[in-house]
């Protein structure tokens, strides 16, 4: 990343939308950079820095809030009929501010099943599940809105507090192979440090307005799974065949082994030049064994 004080800094002001796993970890960031970020989540929280934005019961965020906004960041997922929930109750608003910048996260599920195939921007969307139809459609909003918005697509994401670590820590994980079969990814720092250098290298937005951050090593579940086991010094159990797991698994869960894809990250990282902190899962990994 460049010098923090280049292109970022206390003349910004973020909103982020939807302050869960990502949006915190970028909402922490900026702010070392000297922006003011404000957060929202549901429901009312002690920190001072957090509003109250609900789509689902029309509590949307006061006046003040909005002052002096330039950039905004939104990680809240289609409601239920497929609405993106920020446009719904807030467009209106969005469009009387003088934004810079509007970055929309949203999942490579919009690609569908490739059987395994690279997907990458210029890859025509196919989504097979109700939920992937849903954020193509909450894209297409974004993109209709005629807002300065950037939309980046995102395999599964983890981190420290929220991986493979903690899936067998709390007995909950399920070791399944299927043949062929892998997952593309991406660390929570990365998702934030791509977006910085993107708002850093400003001709990012003029030229591409949707791009996937991905890591570099699509691979099987039972890489992953395997390689946490050794670094916790443990054994891991026997897989078992997604054949013989299937009726166990919940429609959601059972959706995901539906779909097969690599994520291509070469818009990102080789015509662009980010360059990726957690290449692969080994490093993300590691991190997070020493973090959590
Ligand atoms: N998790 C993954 O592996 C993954 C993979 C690809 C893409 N994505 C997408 O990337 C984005 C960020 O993912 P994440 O895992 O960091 O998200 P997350 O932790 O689940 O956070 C989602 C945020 O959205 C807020 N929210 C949900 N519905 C809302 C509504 N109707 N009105 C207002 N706020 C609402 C939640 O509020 P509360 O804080 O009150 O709960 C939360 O802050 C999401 O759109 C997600 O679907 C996720």
């Amino acid at each position: 990343m460049k010098n923090k004080a280049s292109l970022l800094g206390n003349k910004q002001k973020f909103l982020i939308l939807g302050c869960g796993f990502s949006g915190s970890f970028f909402a922490k960031t900026i702010r070392n950079f000297g922006c003011t970020a404000l957060t929202s989540s549901r429901s009312e929280k002690k920190d001072p820095n957090s509003f109250v934005f609900n789509s689902e019961n029309n509590m949307v965020p006061n006046e003040k809030i909005f002052d002096g906004v330039t950039h905004i960041l939104s990680c809240i997922p289609p409601d239920k009929t497929g609405y993106d929930p920020v446009l719904k109750t807030l467009q209106n608003k969005l469009k009387s501010l003088s934004l810079e910048w509007i970055g929309y996260l949203s999942t490579t599920g919009v690609y569908g099943n490739t059987e395994g195939d690279w997907v990458s921007e210029i890859d025509q969307p196919n989504p097979s599940q109700k939920r992937s139809q849903h954020r193509l459609n909450c894209e297409k909003q974004w993109i209709e809105s005629g807002l300065p918005v950037q939309i980046f697509r995102l395999p599964g994401i983890y981190g420290p507090g929220r991986s493979t670590f903690e899936a067998i820590r709390n007995q909950k994980i399920r070791i399944i192979t299927k043949k062929d079969q892998v997952f593309s990814r991406i660390h929570v720092a990365d998702i934030t440090h791509a977006i910085i250098y993107i708002l850093q290298n400003k001709d990012c937005l003029k030229f591409h307005q949707i791009i996937n951050i991905a890591d570099d090593e699509p691979c099987s579940q039972l890489e992953v799974i395997q390689y946490c086991y050794d670094l916790l010094n443990l054994k891991m159990p026997e897989p078992i065949l997604f054949e013989n797991a299937k009726k166990e698994l919940s429609p959601i869960a059972q959706s995901f082994w539906m779909e097969n894809r690599r994520v291509s990250n070469k818009l990102l990282c080789e015509k662009l030049g980010y360059k990726l902190t957690y290449k692969s899962y080994k490093v993300g990994l590691k991190n997070c064994f020493l973090n959590s």
